[in-house]
């Protein structure tokens, strides 16, 4: 019993940890949908292309009609939450 609590621990940190996560609904497991119909195909870009986007929608420098909605999807990433996307996703 004590196994079966400490590998679903696991698993669960696995899952949330990964700053990802919660883009997939829209983009798509690994990057390969464009959201809405409306972003690029996010796997296609190159990891520093990634990088540079989600800065931009962070710091209002980036974006189409839509850019408002990745803001709040980006403001609380860290440096480092964008870095572990962009080698995820990126190319
Ligand atoms: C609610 C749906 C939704 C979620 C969730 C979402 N996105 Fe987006 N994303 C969009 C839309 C729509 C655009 C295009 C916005 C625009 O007009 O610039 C976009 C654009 C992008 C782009 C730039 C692509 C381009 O077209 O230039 C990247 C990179 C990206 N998203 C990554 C992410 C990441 C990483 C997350 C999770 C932290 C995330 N998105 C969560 C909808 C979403």
């Amino acid at each position: 019993m004590k196994k079966v609590i400490v590998l679903t621990t696991i698993l669960a940190s696995t899952i949330f940890a990964n700053p990802y996560t919660k883009c997939v609904a829209c983009h798509g497991a690994n990057g390969e949908k464009s959201a809405l119909g409306k972003s690029k195909i996010i796997k296609d870009m190159t990891k520093a292309e990634i990088i540079e986007s989600l800065n931009g929608y962070k710091n209002g420098t980036y974006g189409g009609a839509l850019k408002g909605m990745m803001k709040g999807q980006v403001n609380n990433l860290s440096d480092d939450d964008i870095n572990a996307i962009a080698n995820q996703i990126g190319k």
